[in-house]
């Protein structure tokens, strides 16, 4: 990737040069030499350092995020590809970055680590979420120039990894883009596979409430239960992601906005698994009409206006409910083999389907994330920053 980035600022070098000259040339010929050696400049513009447009957190949203006031898009910085130190590190070109409904929890004051986990995210400097980016150059052992790495990266162009070993060097199955590895075949994915294996205790013909099914997580996790013989209501906010729930096995597919939530689950129910990715009123209905599992992936109708308080937790008592919060991290180290052998292999044989959002430019990231809050994007929502 340096190569081809040195083979172009080369190209452009001499392109500079024998232009120059044969500008010069020209100018003693015609006496156009200053207008012509102006324009000459404006398109060979010799390569370092360059722009490293960057998306910083700039204050505190009090609801949901405003674009260019809570986030906003940054040029002031340029970096030295060549030259700028490593110390150690490496050097990644980041390519796509995933926008997570949990970034709105790090868009706060300092503090609340106990209810958000993830520390805020610090005033003035780049955002970071998961994502993907080729290694430019690398001091450090065992990760090459053109390896591709995942992990958490800064919102930024070109970013400086001190500690790699915070990184994923990634192999890609060519069926599948690069983006699909923060999606589907990614922490959205690992969330539904894992936490549906850990805590579900799915039987064959038991009947599950997904929530969020139109959704990297609620996609996956009908497709898990679907496999594991259950019938499946799943829920979402638009007749797009309706569609996109039935052609993926949804059993039972309704737009919230539109049907009563209630309704459907008398008719449907009674519901053995409760997949919950959205709290507030719905999770008091699952509740309401829940047998013993129940599991809280997320609470997103909470995530700007404040996560409503359980309304009768006597209800776990009464129904003797199996109430499991989890955290797909925690669940990693145990399922990570068996996900990329179950669940990337699908994906990439078509036999698991997937929906993206992508969007183009990191300029775009404040839009993408108040889009996820709202429930406007139609699938997983992705950045692409760059093209290789
Ligand atoms: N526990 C974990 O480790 C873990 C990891 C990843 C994600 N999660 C959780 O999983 C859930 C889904 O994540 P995702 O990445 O798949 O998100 P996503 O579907 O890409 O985006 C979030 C979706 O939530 C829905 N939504 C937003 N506000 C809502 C509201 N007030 N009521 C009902 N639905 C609302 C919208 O879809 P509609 O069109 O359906 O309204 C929106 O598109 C989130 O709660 C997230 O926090 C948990």
């Amino acid at each position: 990737m340096l190569e081809k980035e040195i083979y172009h600022t080369r190209h452009r070098l001499t392109g500079f040069l024998s232009s120059r000259n044969h500008t010069k040339a020209s100018a003693r010929n015609d006496g156009l030499f200053v207008s012509t050696i102006v324009i000459t400049f404006g398109l060979f513009t010799p390569m370092a350092p360059i722009q490293n447009g960057r998306v910083l957190f700039n204050a505190v949203p009090e609801d949901y995020p405003v674009p260019g006031e809570t986030t906003v898009y940054d040029t002031s910085e340029t970096i030295d590809l060549e030259n700028v130190s490593l110390n150690g590190g490496i050097l990644v070109k980041v390519l796509v970055l995933s926008i997570d409904p949990y970034m709105r929890g790090r868009l706060r004051e300092p503090g609340g680590e106990i209810l958000h986990r993830m520390p805020p995210f610090v005033l003035g400097q780049p955002l970071a979420s998961g994502g993907i980016g080729v290694v430019l150059r690398s001091e450090f052992p065992g990760v090459e120039a053109g390896a591709h790495v995942r992990g958490l990266l800064l919102h930024q162009e070109y970013m400086i990894a001190p500690n790699p070993a915070m990184l994923e060097v990634l192999e890609r199955d060519t069926r599948l883009d690069w983006s699909i590895y923060i999606g589907a075949a990614g922490m959205p994915g690992e969330t539904a596979f894992m936490g549906w294996r850990e805590y579900s205790d799915a039987k064959k013909g038991e009947v599950a409430f997904i929530t969020t099914g139109g959704g990297p997580v609620g996609a996956m996790a009908i497709q898990i239960a679907k496999q594991d013989g259950v019938k499946v209501i799943a829920s979402a906010g638009s007749e797009e992601k309706v569609k996109f729930m039935k052609e993926i096995g949804a059993d039972v597919a309704f737009n919230y906005k539109t049907t009563d939530v209630r309704e459907v689950l008398a008719k449907e129910g009674p519901i053995d698994i409760y997949w919950d990715n959205v709290g507030g009123g719905y999770t008091r209905r699952g509740h309401g009409i829940c047998q013993p599992a129940r599991e809280e992936c997320g609470q997103i109708s909470g995530y700007n206006t404040g996560v409503k308080p359980m309304k009768n937790p006597m209800l776990i008592v009464a129904k003797s409910l199996h109430v499991h919060g989890f955290l797909v991290g925690s669940l990693r180290p145990k399922y990570a083999a068996t996900f990329n052998s179950e669940v990337v292999s699908k994906l990439a044989s078509g036999e698991f389907k997937y929906t993206e959002d992508v969007t183009h430019g990191l300029e775009k990231v404040g839009d993408v994330i108040l889009a996820v809050l709202k429930g406007t994007n139609t699938g997983k929502a992705v950045v692409r920053v760059a093209i290789e």
